[in-house]
């Protein structure tokens, strides 16, 4: 089975059992300073998860473009992507556990034919005030397997949040216990070196993780753990891994989406797969991560998204290297469309002179010792293996283990400051995002009544200290337009106007006055959001209750953006 077909067939397995079939949101989602990539399928839905009601009903299903960076060292390996997609099915406070763990076993045993011998299951066995998962257990009993084949685990395997376990999870994150389904594969065989025993949560490689139902039943709060409004399901599946189940083959890189590099990679280098897997699934992988980024507009850069992106160019170009002893700017360029493969080829470009810079870096080095290389790794991207190399031939030895250890110390580090970014992100700052989210509302109908209604919104970026608005108008605004605006938003913010949503057709949204400029990306179903009388709009939310919470703001910036596209910055003013 092809990775499209098992897509399908998961989508429409869930569509016949209720589920609307959703849009899955970009890679690096709008509006969302909290974190770099969309990295599981729930994430776009946090607010619906929080008790906000979806315009597309209780039911939801789509395959999401994920993006994980902690996951970039694992890359080689047999089962590790940083990019893939997660199948995900939720229910918003509708079914519970006893449709989830049925529907989600039919889908496997009936729908992909998965032989039932070879799945395993683990459950939450409780902790931190969340009681053993018995439920469960006796779902999965009811369904016809025996307690041989469930294994308790705790919080750190069986508990899901985007921060871990619940001591991780910062005020205001959601999570809950979980119920995995793994795959065993046969040919693989255990290796003591991982633990006396097998088990589907050891790493040697014999067990999958296929599927994990999340039961998004808690919130974290400063008392600890508290109930969501609703008891909801968020169940996630790698797409690719279900592929390598389906063909019972536990190799990942040979799924379908990897041949149209491991082929070319081969007739490129003139080596074989089997003896350069490693380098090969590396340059396969970040290589395909890459494309992904660049279609969603990331460009190479020393920040944030941009920074990702080039360290999986430049980590696959010295493998590349590796692979074929010299680099040229086309070898990392495949199949790709034209707008991708400039992109790819100029960094490729750029880093060779690094690359250059490198090796004269190393030239200097009269004792390599472990904190230099990886140094070298880190500001060049050479590898161990290739400072090893010359350094070998002088006679001279990195220790593995500790140059491992100057590695964890840096993922140590940027673990923390990405774990700063996303915790500080969901303690407060997504009540900012909030409150700018309800401006841009406001700043949308005010420029309409001061400039024309002409004006259309073209695009809109929230940080936590700001909001950009891009919109249609031809001239640059005059001062005492941008002070209309201004005073027109912050009349509105003062009066307190209670902000409502409801939910109809994009017909009857549009039909009752609603503006909404992007209706071909609306489904059937829609919210708008009314503030007072003074503006209706379609859009999914979150908002504030009240304008009042937004605070006084200001406009700090005008420029133009385009042949009539204007953009304009706002911040709060200082309160
Ligand atoms: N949100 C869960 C995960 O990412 C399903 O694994």
């Amino acid at each position: 089975m092809t990775t499209d077909e098992v897509r399908e067939k998961y989508l429409k397995f869930f569509e016949a059992r209720g589920h609307k079939r959703i849009t899955p949101a970009p890679l690096v989602l709008e509006n969302d300073p909290t974190t770099l990539f969309t990295s599981s399928g729930m994430q776009p839905l946090v607010p619906y998860l929080m008790g906000e009601t979806h315009p597309e009903g209780k039911r939801l299903v789509d395959s999401q473009p994920s993006i994980r960076t902690v996951d970039i060292e694992e890359v080689g390996d047999n089962r590790h992507l940083t990019y893939f997609e997660m199948l995900g099915n939720w229910s918003l406070g509708d079914y519970f556990k006893e449709e989830q763990l049925n529907w989600i076993w039919e889908f496997f045993t009936e729908g992909l034919s998965l032989a039932r011998e070879k799945l395993w299951i683990t459950v939450f066995e409780g902790g931190g005030g969340v009681a053993r998962d018995e439920e469960s257990v006796e779902i999965w009993k009811k369904i016809g397997i025996g307690q041989e084949r469930i294994f308790y685990y705790p919080a750190e395997k069986n508990w899901w949040s985007r921060s871990g376990t619940p001591e991780q999870m910062p005020i205001n994150e959601i999570g809950g216990p979980t119920s995995e389904v793994f795959y065993e594969f046969e040919s693989i065989k255990h290796d003591k070196k991982f633990g006396e025993k097998c088990h589907p949560n050891c790493d040697c490689g014999r067990f999958l993780e296929i599927g994990n139902s999340v039961f998004m039943v808690y919130k974290k709060t400063k008392d600890g753990l508290g109930e969501l409004p609703n008891k909801n399901v968020d169940f996630g599946g790698g797409l690719e891994r279900l592929v390598m189940a389906v063909n019972d083959n536990p190799d990942l890189y040979q799924i379908d989406v990897f041949q149209r590099f491991i082929g070319p990679l081969e007739a490129l280098t003139g080596k074989s797969y089997d003896s350069f897997q490693r380098e090969m699934r590396i340059v396969a992988d970040h290589i395909r991560a890459s494309e992904a980024l660049v279609k969603t507009d990331v460009v190479p850069g020393n920040k944030l998204q941009g920074y990702v992106l080039r360290r999986l160019i430049r980590r696959a170009a010295v493998k590349m290297r590796n692979l074929k002893g010299n680099l040229q700017k086309t070898d990392l360029s495949f199949d790709f469309t034209d707008g991708v493969r400039q992109v790819v080829e100029e960094e490729v470009e750029r880093f060779d002179k690094t690359l250059d810079r490198g090796l004269k870096e190393m030239e200097k080095i009269k004792k390599i010792d472990e904190k230099k290389a990886f140094d070298l790794y880190q500001s060049y991207g050479f590898p161990l293996e290739i400072t090893q190399e010359i350094f070998a031939e002088k006679g001279q030895r990195i220790d593995k283990d500790k140059f491992e250890a100057e590695f964890e110390k840096h993922k140590e580090k940027s673990r923390t400051a990405a774990g700063g970014m996303f915790k500080g992100g969901l303690a407060d700052k997504s009540e900012e995002t909030t409150r700018f989210h309800t401006a841009t509302h406001l700043l949308h109908e005010s420029l309409r009544r001061v400039l024309g209604e002409h004006v259309q919104q073209k695009g809109s970026n929230i940080t936590s200290e700001r909001l950009r608005f891009d919109f249609s108008h031809s001239k640059k605004l005059t001062n005492e337009e941008i002070k209309k605006v201004e005073e027109m938003v912050n009349e509105r913010i003062t009066k307190n106007l209670p902000v409502k949503a409801e939910t109809m057709t994009v017909k009857e949204a549009l039909d009752s006055g609603a503006l909404g400029f992007f209706s071909e990306r609306y489904k059937e179903k829609v919210k708008a959001y009314s503030i007072g009388d003074f503006s209706k709009e379609i859009c999914g939310g979150p908002h504030v209750a009240a304008t009042g919470e937004i605070g006084r703001v200001r406009i700090i910036k005008e420029e133009s953006l385009a042949a009539g596209v204007r953009r304009i910055y706002v911040s709060q003013t200082a309160q």
